[in-house]
């Protein structure tokens, strides 16, 4: 026999989530637990700029051949506009090359393949909280992990200090896998200056920054959100990118995230170019088209590139809405002083509540939030609002 010593895994901490919510038949429940952005009738619709786009593409496209390894070269512009800005020369100039991969997951991953492949590094320095994704992404391509702190419980801010301590262990050469903005699960991101210093640091110890960019605009606002990578490139000249648009596109099942790697010199990014092309034909072959088209038809074309920016910022001002009630409403409810979830950015909210609290929302109140505490902001709406916090309150007190 061959797989009758395998072991059953557990559930996927967030994912496994959404499998029991719909298995809840309680019709009150209430599911936080993901990170999906709903609108005020508790729905996720597809963006109307997504829709006018396949309306085009629907119109013009003539083959369903396949893509280039790496994606359309198109693509890969318009992602490094968003991460760079557009009149960057790291748009065009070779020295940063990318390809499309399937989400972020898929750009998380297949940077890590490439860091294993080519022996750039073995160790990956990962925040503490983190998503939950990130250990087994970077374990699965064979690469170690360690943890650095992140999050200060007392004052529900950044611990920054100890963050860069711990990180003073790292060997030079080492990668840092860091949030861009809206760090999840705690929403808290380091300021201008903290950026400024982190920059600093990683480009004084020789360290790999690799950078997470899940949630571009949904923090302040699609530049604002990239003000931390632009400030860690002023120092690194050497760095990996992982950017989705399945938040900020509200494209989640069609898999759209682009793998951007930051080098010296056109010449190495031809070389980089090059390697990044095996590690994605190994993994995948070349990417799938729908969603990627998508995403070039919207950021190409004027109007519908505005509508999109009119949407986002629609979603971001709505989870901004959500989470200042949620703090009043609790601090009204008695259950605490939650002031701290109106600093915090992006979708989710850290809530400070406990595994137990977590799993009594689960089984008493069918409220589905992650074991971390983590709530998804976006899924809090006019509808539910009252009885997620009565349920809150509950189990605290
Ligand atoms: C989340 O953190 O909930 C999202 O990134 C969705 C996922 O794949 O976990």
């Amino acid at each position: 026999m061959f797989f009758d010593r395998i072991e059953a895994a557990p559930a996927d901490p967030i994912l496994g989530l959404t499998d029991s919510f719909k298995n809840d038949k309680n019709p009150l429940k209430i599911n936080l637990g993901v990170g999906v952005y709903q609108n005020a009738q508790g729905q996720t619709p597809v963006l109307n700029c997504v829709k006018e786009a396949e309306k085009i593409i629907l119109e013009t496209e003539n083959s369903k051949s396949y893509l280039p390894i790496t994606g359309l070269s198109e693509f890969g512009v318009l992602a490094r506009e968003l991460i760079f800005g557009k009149d960057s020369e790291l748009v065009n100039n070779g020295f940063a090359v990318s390809c499309h991969c399937p989400g972020g997951t898929g750009a998380l991953r297949i940077g890590s393949d490439f860091i294993k492949q080519q022996n750039v590094a073995t160790t990956v320095w990962i925040s503490d909280p983190t998503w939950a994704n990130h250990y087994q992404i970077v374990s699965m391509a064979g690469l170690k992990y360690e943890r650095y702190p992140y999050y200060d419980r007392v004052t529900h801010g950044l611990a920054f200090d100890k963050m860069l301590e711990t990180l003073q262990q790292a060997k030079e050469g080492d990668v840092v896998l860091l949030h861009a903005c809206c760090h999840n699960p705690t929403g808290i991101d380091p300021t201008v200056e903290q950026w400024q210093e982190l920059a600093e640091f990683l480009a004084s110890k020789k360290l790999l920054p690799f950078i997470d960019f899940a949630y571009q605009g949904f923090g302040n606002g699609i530049e604002e959100d990239a003000q931390g990578i632009r400030i860690i490139l002023e120092h690194c000249k050497e760095v990996l990118i992982a950017s989705s648009f399945s938040k900020n596109l509200g494209l989640y099942n069609e898999r759209v995230g682009c793998l951007t790697i930051v080098c010296d010199s056109k010449e190495v990014g031809d070389k980089v170019l090059s390697q990044m092309k095996i590690a994605v034909r190994t993994a995948i072959s070349n990417p799938p088209a729908h969603g990627e088209k998508i995403v070039t038809t919207v950021l190409s074309d004027t109007k519908l590139r505005a509508m999109w920016e009119d949407e986002l910022a629609q979603m971001r001002n709505r989870i901004h809405d959500m989470r200042k009630a949620l703090a009043s409403k609790l601090n009204a409810a008695g259950a605490g002083d939650f002031n701290f979830i109106v600093e915090q950015n992006g979708m989710f909210s850290f809530s400070g509540l406990t595994k137990e609290q977590v799993e009594r929302l689960k089984n008493e109140f069918s409220i589905y939030i992650v074991g971390s505490g983590r709530i998804c902001v976006a899924g809090i709406n006019e509808n539910n609002i009252d009885r997620l916090v009565s349920s809150i309150a509950a189990v605290i007190k």
